[in-house]
Parts: structure tokens; C-alpha cells; sequence
């Protein structure tokens, strides 16, 4: 089992590209992962340490790859007692529902008894052209909480 699993929940492909990117900087700091794009609940081992990157859609709406997720995590209140998790949102301030998404998922996967690590990043793709460069720093100091 890799040490971290890096879960994305995309439509247009940019929190794709932000979990790759984190799980390259992880990997260079000695972590195996695994990134996997839109799982099912049913594709994830319920322990270890999650690290989830999702935009939002709609209005404060789950990706469409990601909805069968939290679909289940809300349907079946699997145990994630021994999931440890940090949260990472992609958005927009323009809308009212800003990072949606990723407050969603955060609610329920603590409701399902997972321990966050660290406080969610947020980010707005209005201040920031390249997600990527935010979510690095981000997980320079969500790293140290690992060890
Ligand atoms: C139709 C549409 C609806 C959106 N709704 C929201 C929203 O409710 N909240 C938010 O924070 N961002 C919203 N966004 C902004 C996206 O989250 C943002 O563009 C993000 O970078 C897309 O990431 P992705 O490429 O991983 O899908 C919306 C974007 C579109 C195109």
C-alpha cells in the first residue's frame, strides 16, 4: 500500500494536474503514493493517509468524476476511523458556493470518523494562474504533520 493515496475530483482536468504535481513533490520527499482520479469508495483502502484535491461545479457541486465517492461515503458511513486525511479546494470567488466541494467531502469524511490533517487549503483561481504553485507550498507544511 503507498503511504499516501492522492484522490481528484476534476470536470475540466486542473485538479488532476494539482494531485499529480503534489504527489511528484511527495515522492521526492521519500513518500510513495498513489494518485487515483475520480475512485469509487470501493477502490480505496479505509486506512492510511488520504490527500484529496477537488475543484467544485454546478453551484458548490461535486465533479462529476467524484460524485459517485461521495455518494457512497454518504450512503454507506463507511468506518474511516483510521483514514487520516488533508483537503485541498480549487475555485473561484466569483461564485457564492466558493469551494463547495471540498467543504462537502471534509464534512462528510470526518462524519465518517477520519482524522483531518491540517486546515483545507482553498484556492482561488482568481488570484492564483497556476494552482499548482499554492498547493506546493501548502503541502510543504502539511509534510511536517506526516512525521
Ligand atoms: C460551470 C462552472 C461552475 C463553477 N462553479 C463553481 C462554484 O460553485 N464554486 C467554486 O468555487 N468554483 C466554481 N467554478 C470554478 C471551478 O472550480 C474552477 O474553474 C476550477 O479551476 C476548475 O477545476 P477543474 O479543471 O479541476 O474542473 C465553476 C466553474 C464552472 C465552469
Amino acid at each position: 500500500m503507498a503511504d499516501i493515496t492522492l484522490i481528484s475530483g476534476s470536470t475540466l482536468g486542473g485538479a488532476e494536474y494539482v494531485a499529480e504535481h503534489l504527489a511528484e513533490k511527495l515522492e521526492d520527499a521519500g513518500f510513495s503514493t498513489e494518485t487515483l482520479h475520480g475512485p469509487l469508495l470501493e477502490d480505496l483502502s479505509l486506512s492510511g493517509i488520504w490527500l484529496i484535491i477537488s475543484s467544485t461545479h454546478g453551484a458548490g457541486d461535486i465533479p462529476d468524476n467524484l460524485v459517485p465517492f461521495y455518494d457512497d461515503l454518504q450512503a454507506q458511513t463507511p468506518d474511516l476511523s483510521q483514514v487520516r486525511f488533508g483537503a485541498v479546494g480549487i475555485g473561484s470567488r466569483e461564485y457564492d458556493t466558493f469551494c463547495g466541494a471540498i467543504e462537502k467531502i471534509e464534512t462528510e469524511m470526518k462524519g465518517a470518523g477520519a482524522k483531518q490533517l491540517g486546515e483545507t487549503l482553498k484556492i482561488n483561481i482568481l488570484d492564483h494562474d497556476i494552482p499548482e504553485d499554492p498547493a506546493e507550498a501548502w503541502l510543504g507544511s502539511w509534510i511536517n504533520l506526516l512525521k
